[in-house]
């Protein structure tokens, strides 16, 4: 199916009960955001609880050859920023590895730098679709060459870019941020419509390091030229990685797990509304705003689970969870079906596919459809040799299925999971009993 080049396996074996505290790690999305702001921000910028995982290191090191100074210790990344005009023209192509964060969101701001850049990434990276930021990127005045018109490595010449009023053909934060990041460089109002809400940490974001943005029923838009201040900040959890440890407690019995201090931004937190609507026990004992986003505690109980629909505006908000709901679905009441998710083919692997697969693997039938897949309910789930195909949700998804078979499953490649949470396994292991 997916060529790559890793080869590391987990046992993971059937849990009794999940119990215990977890403190996650930094989220991905807020991280690259800030490492990216703090490179254009003039002054210092302190990011703390900085995602440990393999694609913020990514993005960090696409910086450094950008000439920008950072540090890390621990989860704390302080970066030396340069102002909106201080990137130095790389020796190297950037290696933004496995992640389509980096390359689309870091593109916006080459496209307006005075020189020359390639940017690439991993064989997974370099099947995924660019025209959605080239497009845009063309229109405001870059050039962009790409391997077959639209697949990374991508040679980006940058220059004065103008503000333009762009549609979002598909609901994408990361191309609304691409275009946003551009807009930071041209003169005047750079507008970015979107008719299904996503994720708008970039907007949160922008405000915080001093930019305008102003965004009013899905149309948002910033200001050029803005002037750009470091801060200090913390990256709330990451609530894409909760969503494992939430669909674990919630399957395997008589589990409790209290997840601290994770990010509950209203354009992601639609997890926790649509886990509790299909009968979760969840409980948000506490909640505050830092930084500009909403973050608090989650405490998830055993329950018995009716399973549901996931169609529209829901699929955008629960793209990155769909793989982890699809092994809830199988165990639910009536199971769940999935529409409107084409997307879900072009991620770091194509999702649907190798959902399939390892369900295929663990003698669980679903049926697929070209935008998303119906599973039936109350499945049983066989001890199998699963595979991440080098997907890191595709890993953590099925080792929480795992904990749910009837014996032993291996996951291969399991340590893509590192590209989002190096600590997962242990953490896992940690709480399960
Ligand atoms: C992300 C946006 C989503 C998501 C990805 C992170 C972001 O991708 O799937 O994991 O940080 O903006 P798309 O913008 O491709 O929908």
């Amino acid at each position: 199916m997916i060529r790559y080049h890793r080869s590391l396996e987990q046992r993971i074996s059937p849990a009794r009960r999940l119990s215990g505290e977890v403190l996650l790690p930094g989220d991905k999305s807020i991280s690259h955001r800030y490492a990216m702001l703090s490179a254009i921000a003039e002054g210092r910028s302190k990011l703390n609880n900085y995602s440990g995982g393999a694609d913020c290191q990514s993005t960090l090191a696409c910086l450094r050859s950008l000439g920008i100074e950072w540090t890390k210790t621990g989860s704390t990344v302080e970066v030396q920023g340069c102002g909106l005009n201080g990137l130095q023209a790389p020796s190297e192509t950037l290696d933004a590895g496995n992640s389509g964060s980096t390359i689309r969101m870091l593109s916006g701001i080459l496209a307006a730098q005075p020189f020359q850049t390639r940017i690439g990434g991993d064989e997974s990276l370099s099947k995924r679709p660019m025209g959605r930021i080239m497009t845009p990127l063309a229109e405001m005045g870059a050039t962009i060459q790409a391997t077959d018109g639209r697949y990374p490595p991508l040679e980006i010449t940058g220059g004065p870019l103008r503000a333009i009023d762009y549609t979002l053909p598909v609901a994408s934060a990361q191309v609304k941020s691409c275009i946003l990041f551009a807009g930071l460089y041209a003169d005047g109002t750079t507008t970015v419509r979107e008719s299904i809400r996503t994720r708008d940490h970039t907007e949160l974001a922008l405000r915080e390091f001093g930019a305008d943005v102003i965004t009013r029923k899905g149309i948002i838009s910033v200001e050029g030229k803005p002037p750009l201040k470091g801060r200090e900040l913390l990256v709330p959890g990451d609530l894409s990685s909760a969503a494992f440890y939430l669909v674990a407690a919630m399957i395997v019995p008589n589990s409790n797990v209290l997840l601290q201090a994770v990010g509950l931004n209203p354009t992601r937190a639609a997890l926790v509304d649509f886990l509790v609507g299909v009968g979760a026990g969840i409980r948000i004992p506490k909640m505050e705003q830092l930084g500009g986003e909403l973050v608090g505690s989650l405490d998830v109980k055993t329950g018995t689970i009716r399973g549901g629909l996931i169609e529209k505006e829901l699929t955008a908000a629960l793209i990155d969870e769909i793989p982890v709901l699809a092994v809830l679905g199988a165990i639910s009441e009536e199971g769940l079906t999935v529409r409107d998710a084409a997307e879900l083919r072009v991620k770091e692997t194509d999702r649907i596919a190798t959902v399939a697969e390892n369900f295929r693997r663990m003698g669980v039938s679903m049926e697929e459809t070209p935008d998303g897949f119906h599973i039936p309910g109350k499945q049983r789930f066989r001890a199998a040799k699963l595979d991440s195909f080098g997907d890191h949700r595709i890993a953590m998804a099925f080792s929480v299925a795992a904990l749910a078979a009837d014996g032993d499953c291996v996951i291969d490649n399991a340590e893509a999971a590192s590209v989002s949470y190096p600590e997962f396994y242990d953490t896992l292991r940690a709480i399960t009993q």
